[in-house]
């Protein structure tokens, strides 16, 4: 099996086959990250460009923490170190990393399609490490990976995500992802933050979490993206944290064996107390360290050799 494209840009796009092949590469790579020397040389001689132009930590140091692993070139430019600051274009900051050979790039980009854009004007190959509302696709893999371990396979299991669909490009990466991979997904959110086109999807949304705990394996919280949000789509965040707020005492309903993932940054206190975050039945930390050997194998497959040209 090779991996068919020279871009990760989504979800939606993604074979099942092509989710298996990172997994089983990524299995393999978290090996190289319990050695004492976490080096491995399959990317000597390849130039890597993360080049955030959103906040991150999780993402940006663990594409880093990838590439280094595997002796590529690492090089960072943010949002305001670099020339866009200036003024400066997309199609002209392309020319530009295209005029020095870099093989990949890294982009998250507050406005969705930025990657599609960037991958149409270079001969680099393009990772979304998160385009405004659209997708986060290497998180929904990191996601994958992490309950594959946990429970291992993903066929069968039910899932609910909860919270802000409307403006989460995690939430949206993770439909397509997961329900490939044949995992149901459902939804609770108020209704002001579901997007319109989630009936197009067939998925089914509930108003409430407890209508749905009893029957889930994976309880999946999304941030409430204030930054994003223009306009008052919650009555309060006192509110909001009563309704769709997870707490130990929500949780007493849960069917035994599930689990509680968040994506990261944690508004504790609003989509999820410590008391869970901070938990056996928590996810959260396991998602971390589960990012670096995704990201590993999917450098890997789109820049060592495993790709059909
Ligand atoms: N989950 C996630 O994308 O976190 P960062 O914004 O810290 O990268």
């Amino acid at each position: 099996m090779f991996f068919k494209s020279k871009h990760l840009l989504g979800t939606k796009d993604l074979q099942k086959e092509e989710i298996e092949l990172i997994l089983n590469t990524a299995e393999s790579f978290e090996e190289v990250l319990e050695r004492e020397i976490k080096k491995v040389p399959t990317l000597r001689g390849k130039t890597i460009v993360n080049f955030f132009a959103e906040p991150s930590t999780r993402t940006r140091t663990s594409f880093e923490l990838a590439a280094k692993r595997l002796s590529a070139d690492v090089v960072n430019i943010s949002g305001k170190s670099s020339a866009l600051v200036k003024g400066e274009g997309l199609v002209d900051t392309a020319r530009t990393l295209e005029s020095m050979h870099v093989d990949a790039v890294v982009v998250r980009h507050k406005a969705a399609g930025v990657p599609h854009l960037l991958s149409q004007m270079g001969d680099f190959s393009v990772i979304n490490a998160g385009d405004g509302m659209h997708e986060h696709p290497t998180q929904a893999l990191l996601d994958l990976y992490t309950v594959r371990k946990r429970f291992g396979s993903l066929k069968g299991l039910k899932m609910v995500i909860v919270g802000d669909i409307l403006h989460s490009r995690v939430a949206r990466s993770n439909i397509f992802a997961f329900a490939k991979m044949g995992v149901e997904v459902v939804l609770v959110a108020p209704y002001t933050l579901i997007p319109a086109d989630v009936e197009a999807l067939g998925i089914e949304v509930f108003p409430s979490l407890k209508e749905v705990l009893a029957e889930v394996d994976i309880i999946y919280l999304l941030r409430l993206q204030l930054e994003r949000q223009e306009e008052t789509f919650i009555p309060s965040l006192r509110e909001y944290s009563e309704f769709y707020g997870l707490g130990s005492e929500e949780l007493k309903n849960c069917k035994e064996g599930a689990v509680v993932m968040h994506p990261g940054p944690l508004n504790r206190g609003v989509e999820i107390r410590s008391e869970v975050a901070d938990s056996s039945i928590s996810l959260v930390q396991a998602q971390v360290e589960s990012g670096v050997a995704v990201r590993m194998a999917l450098l890997y497959l789109l820049l060592g050799g495993m790709r059909r040209e």
